[in-house]
């Protein structure tokens, strides 16, 4: 059976900006913002997306369309036998890894638009949103029996295929996240006291850009953008061969960042309009699950339909940019054991979903009936996390970018990005040279950083 490739490319870039817009943009950029100094840190952040983040997409692209193969063989046709084919079943690994926790929280985001819906959170006081989180995802079942909702509306997208699955599901749910941002950051710039959260998200202030900010910057670029787990190149293997390389990547970069940016625009005014501190409100899964339905609550009126409406929307926001992120983690796994070991996409795509039903239960009762395993104080989840996020996606960006840089053919790179000499492509030493030098130095120094190098050599001083 022929291979299917995305219908158009706007379905193409919304599948891949579906990828890239994930947790990360909402519940990790704005806090990252508002602490490394405000709009210093978007500055930084865009200029990682242009050293880093673009030219390991693109090269990313250029290996999936020019193979038009699943990730592992992608890289396996392009290494002519040589080791470096083990970066593709690398990004494959880590793909289904990160798939493994980050459907755990998908599963959260709908019990909490759940709750929002049915305005559970009405006589809640302030103190009690941390009982409420802990006593859920402590829970045996609850948490257990969303995940299956939440994996079981990915394998049903998968299974009818990536024009009808992916392309259908992309153009439907990003467009309405992309509606869903803007509606809540219109209706929290507009609150009392907004322009306080503004002012303190956007005032740049550079005094607090130094090296670890840019590190850090680094790395939320390169999770932000879904690189170095195959999902770029899993998409673009459906790419056909007039889909600009260069300038999908710039539009689902731009996307991506845009999405991000706004989100801030959600979160803090209506953290000020409450008069809330914004150093405590927190970071990760206590700020979206603890402090923000709080927040909501009280900048529009406890139990009010505005408020209703506004808590189940972000919810909705947040299981929509998780979802589409989750789909194309599935899809990398799926296209590996389908086209490897040459099943149908139906059975392929059922190994992969028992497997993520498997280990993301084993990650859920991590909270609860299994918090006792643990391993250097981490909890499994937290190991699933900490070690695909902090060690293998450095890892396998590293050679990535060395393996776009120094092995592939750099006269086929070129045909690839100017479509056989259709395009132009003046920007292609600088892509070259971003590749060669600047990338792999970058996501080196990320590496080191996100294993305590660093820390341990300024506690020697
Ligand atoms: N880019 C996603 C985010 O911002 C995370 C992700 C990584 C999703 C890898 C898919 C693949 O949350």
């Amino acid at each position: 059976m022929g291979r299917e490739n995305f219908g158009s490319k706007i379905g193409a870039v919304l599948a891949a900006a579906g990828s890239a817009v994930g947790l990360g943009n909402i519940w990790r950029f704005p806090i990252e913002t508002a602490e490394n100094g405000g709009a210093a840190f978007i500055v930084v952040y865009i200029m990682c997306i242009a050293v880093l983040g673009l030219p390991i997409m693109i090269s990313e692209f250029m290996i999936g369309r020019y193979t038009h193969s699943n990730t592992a063989a992608a890289y396996r046709i392009l290494s002519n036998g040589s080791p470096w084919k083990w970066v593709g079943r690398l990004g494959v690994f880590i793909g289904w890894f990160i798939m493994c926790y980050y459907v755990v929280v998908g599963a959260w985001t709908m019990h909490y638009a759940f709750l929002s819906a049915t305005n559970a959170f009405h006589e809640v006081s302030a103190k009690e949103y941390g009982s409420i989180f802990d006593n859920f995802v402590q829970d045996p079942w609850i948490p257990t029996l969303w995940l299956l909702v939440f994996i079981g509306i990915i394998h049903c997208v998968i299974t009818r295929g990536v024009r009808s699955g992916i392309e259908k599901s992309s153009k439907l749910m990003m467009p309405t996240l992309f509606v869903i941002t803007v509606a809540l950051a219109i209706c929290s710039v507009s609150l009392p006291g907004a322009s306080k959260g503004i002012e303190f998200l956007l005032q740049p202030d550079w005094s607090k850009v130094d090296s670890s900010v840019v590190l850090n910057a680094m790395g939320q670029a390169f999770y932000s953008l879904s690189l170095g787990m195959g999902c770029l190149c899993t998409y673009a293997s459906y790419f056909d061969k007039n889909t600009p390389l260069a300038k999908s990547a710039l539009n689902v970069s731009f996307i991506d960042s845009t999405i991000a940016i706004m989100a801030g625009f959600i979160i803090f005014p209506s953290i000020f309009n409450i008069g809330m501190n914004p150093t405590e409100i927190g970071a990760g899964a206590g700020l979206t699950f603890v402090s923000l339905p709080n927040v909501f609550q009280q900048a529009l009126g406890g139990g009010s339909l505005l408020a209703v409406i506004f808590s189940t929307l972000f919810y909705f926001l947040l299981f929509f940019a998780a979802i589409t992120s989750a789909i194309s983690l599935h899809e990398v796994a799926t296209a590996y054991v389908t086209e490897e070991f040459s099943l149908s996409r139906k059975k392929g795509a059922a190994l992969v979903t028992l497997s993520v039903l498997v280990l993301g239960t084993v990650c859920s009762l991590s909270f609860g009936p299994l918090s006792g395993i643990t391993l250097f104080d981490r909890n499994i989840f937290s190991l699933f996390d900490d070690f695909s996020g902090r060690i293998l996606l450095p890892i396998s960006g590293f050679l990535i970018s060395i393996f776009a840089g120094w092995v592939l053919d750099r006269k086929l790179y070129h045909a690839e990005v100017t479509n056989g000499g259709k395009l132009k492509a003046p920007y292609f030493r600088v892509l070259v040279f971003a590749l060669c030098y600047l990338a792999p130095i970058a996501i080196g120094l990320v590496f080191l950083d996100q294993i305590g190098v660093f820390d341990t050599i300024m506690a020697l001083f």
